[in-house]
């Protein structure tokens, strides 16, 4: 069987005025994979997800994401992708002023025809999908703990059942405890929906027990691509050092 591309990057190069942020970037994501973008503080790994996401242009190059080349899609294109992709920024608020579970609704509100009963209904199994016992459905941001605001902000990104979900750095600002929970929770939503994972991290129990393949940028390039085990067996001593 043809493996299946989800998102592809091609000598992607991006730039803000003069600083050069990406000059030649190229991967592959396939479908089903955790994939992970890597890489120093201010290497452009939430940049590149922006690009993928269409929040941000790119000045070269081509960012195919579920086989459309974002850059040429059109009005109605686009408006497909953004129902086929969850979302959770690194501080991706829920909205202070409705409950968990309106949170969970808007999506589904905004893009389908759904009868509200069915929306309440598929909100509060994407809760449960997320590890959210039931009375956080009625429960208002405020009240819930950083792991909790987390679970809540995915269930909002499950919300129309996305192919592939973006996730930046999901697990800072988690305690150690909730921190795995959340990579476990990452793990089984792929392994029980199928969906495809693209992930900014740099969280080190992340990298390893997580992630299928991951790129690590540097100098505006690809410095790697592949799996840890992979990385381990790397005799470039920049590499080595990033393991450390
Ligand atoms: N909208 C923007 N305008 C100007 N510079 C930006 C903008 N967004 C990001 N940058 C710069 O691009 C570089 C990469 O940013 P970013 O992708 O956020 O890095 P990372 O997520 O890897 O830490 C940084 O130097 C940042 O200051
Ligand atoms: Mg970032």
């Amino acid at each position: 069987m043809k493996e299946r591309i989800v998102v592809e990057a091609k000598d992607i190069i991006t730039r803000f005025g003069e600083h050069t942020i990406h000059n030649g970037v190229s991967f592959k994501i396939q479908q089903g994979e955790i994939f992970g973008l890597l890489g120093g503080s201010g290497s452009g790994k939430t940049t590149l997800l922006r690009e993928m996401i269409m929040l941000q242009k790119i000045q070269g190059g081509q960012m195919k994401v579920l086989g459309v080349d974002v850059s040429q899609a059109s009005h109605a294109q686009a408006q497909k992708l953004m129902r086929q992709w969850g979302i959770l920024f690194q501080f991706g608020a829920l909205f202070t002023s409705l409950t968990v579970l309106e949170n969970v609704m808007i999506a589904m509100r905004e893009y389908t025809n759904l009868p509200d009963w069915i929306i309440q209904e598929s909100a509060h199994m994407k809760l449960s999908m997320v590890g959210l016992p039931t009375k956080v459905a009625t429960m208002f941001p405020s009240e819930l703990s950083g792991g909790m605001k987390k679970r809540a902000g995915l269930a909002r990104a499950l919300a129309l059942d996305p192919k592939l979900l973006f996730l930046d750095e999901p697990t800072s600002g988690l305690d150690p405890k909730s921190a795995r929970a959340f990579d476990e929770l990452i793990a089984t939503l792929r392994k029980t929906l199928g969906i495809s994972v693209v992930m900014v991290t740099h969280d080190k129990d992340t990298i390893e027990n997580v992630l299928d393949r991951f790129i690590i940028l540097g100098n505006q390039k690809v410095r790697f691509e592949g799996s840890m085990e992979a990385l381990r067996q790397t005799t470039d001593e920049e590499l080595k050092n990033f393991l450390n």
